[in-house]
């Protein structure tokens, strides 16, 4: 489904150039859990921005679903990860105005969805994540927990092919950091691809693939296959 070939990643700054991810390959296929681990600095959330297109690689290609991403315009690359990719990160990020229902249907609101379609599919994702007594609630108003419940049913929303989930328990006691892994695997299991970037080592045991990240270098190219319990 997406595959990043010989990506590298440089930032200039006068002559000075800084080399952040250096020959990454990386096949996902639809449905998989893939963990990315690295220490911090390692290049986690720059290999993030560039295999969720959020940002251009310096070098190398990167193919979705049989599209040439580098080629796309800026509007068609903006259109797709609207369309396909969800996005979850160590802080929420929601907005303050708006209440849980409305923040979470804001996606279905840039591809024009009807009001009733997205009122139909906000309410199905407030009952899967157990915030439906939380709907007119306002972002202050929630634990951390919730808020992070909140951001993954806003990435829910538009049933993405892929989630792309940066430290999503960074923020978090282990307590619901572990509950949101479970909300996240619950995802997986329902055919949805999670890519989880993550520098917890006690992690890893719940994704089927991972991959290491070291200096901007993938340490193995032969991807470790774990073994459920
Ligand atoms: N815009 C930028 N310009 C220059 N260097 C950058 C830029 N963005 C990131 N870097 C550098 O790239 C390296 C990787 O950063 P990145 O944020 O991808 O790491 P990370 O693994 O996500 O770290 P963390 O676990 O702390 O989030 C770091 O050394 C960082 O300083
Ligand atoms: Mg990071």
């Amino acid at each position: 489904m997406l595959q990043a070939i010989e990506i590298s990643k440089e930032y200039r700054k006068g002559q000075i150039t800084t080399t952040v991810l250096s020959n990454i390959n990386i096949e996902i296929n639809a449905g998989e859990y893939l963990m990315v681990l690295g220490p911090s600095g390692s290049g986690k959330t720059t290999l993030l921005n560039i295999l969720g297109f959020l940002d251009k690689p310096t070098k190398g290609s990167l193919h979705f679903k049989g599209q040439d991403i580098c080629h796309l315009s800026d509007k068609e690359r903006l259109a797709l990860r609207r369309q396909e990719i969800g996005y979850v990160f160590k802080e929420a990020n929601l907005i303050d105005e708006l209440t849980v229902s409305e923040n979470i249907e804001l996606p279905l609101l840039y591809q024009k969805i009807k009001k009733r379609a997205r009122t139909e599919r906000v309410k199905i994702l407030l009952g899967e994540m157990n915030l439906l007594h939380r709907k007119k609630n306002y972002p202050h108003e929630l634990s951390a927990l919730e808020q992070q419940k909140v951001a993954i049913a806003r990435a829910m929303v538009i049933r993405p092919s892929v989630i792309f989930a940066d430290e999503p328990t960074g923020d978090l006691n282990s307590a619901d950091g572990s509950e949101i892994l479970d909300v996240l695997g619950k995802i997986n299991d329902n055919g949805t691809a999670l890519i989880l970037f993550t520098h917890a080592k006690s992690i890893i045991g719940r994704a089927q693939k991972l991959v290491q990240l070291f200096d901007g270098h993938l340490l193995l190219d032969n991807v470790i296959k774990q073994e459920w319990n």
